[in-house]
């Protein structure tokens, strides 16, 4: 029963050496078929920006963190659903503060992504932006109401317009579907 244990485990043994070996050989063909990838060289360092090799890998280092359309729009997210219920409750100062930053986070998205600038300008900056902003200054609740919501498609139809219309189906614009009762 020993001897069985023994060999059993011997030939376990033994069969991962087989598989690691085959990973490693099938390793050495994927990166002989595919052009040699710069590597990523870490000495894992709190001070991950001043200790990079050089001021070049601080900076991809800092692109790298720092994300991109994708991050801003995570904060367009976030402010949209506070203007939201500022709009809700009619705190019109605290949704024209946030609108505001909504644009800036806008311009700083197509700063790191130019692809989106065009659609960001044509479809936002250029309209809904401006006309939104109006509407809060003038504080009328009607038409603020109304440009909210209009704010709200134009959004979901630069998602649209830039592929990726399946982030239409995100919470927020279930959330923001309609202007909660005042509270
Ligand atoms: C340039 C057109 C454009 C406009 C205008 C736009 N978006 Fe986006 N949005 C995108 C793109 C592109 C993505 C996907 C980003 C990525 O690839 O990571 C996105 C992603 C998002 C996400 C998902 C973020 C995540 O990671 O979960 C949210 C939420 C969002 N947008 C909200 C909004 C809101 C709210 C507005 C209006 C105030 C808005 N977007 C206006 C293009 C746009």
């Amino acid at each position: 029963m020993k001897l069985e244990e023994k060999t059993m485990k011997t030939c376990r043994c033994n069969h991962r050496l087989v598989v690691m070996l085959g990973l490693l050989a099938a390793s050495a063909i994927v990166s002989a078929a595919e052009p040699e990838r710069q590597k990523l060289t870490w000495e894992p360092s709190r001070n991950w920006l001043s200790d990079a090799p050089t001021a070049q890998d601080s900076f991809q280092r800092l692109e790298r963190y720092l994300g991109g359309f994708g991050q801003r729009m995570r904060e367009i997210g976030d402010r949209f659903e506070v203007l939201h219920d500022a709009v809700s409750r009619k705190k019109y100062e605290l949704a024209a503060f946030e609108w505001k930053e909504i644009g800036t986070a806008m311009v700083s998205g197509y700063l790191t992504r130019p692809q989106f600038q065009a659609n960001a300008e044509g479809m936002f900056m250029t309209g809904a932006f401006p006309e939104f902003k109006a509407a809060l200054a003038s504080g009328d609740k009607k038409k603020i109401d109304a440009m909210f919501e209009t704010a709200r498609q134009t959004c979901m139809a630069c998602h649209i317009a830039e592929k990726v219309a399946f982030i239409n189906d995100h919470p927020i614009f279930l959330k923001t579907a309609k202007l909660s009762l005042q509270r």
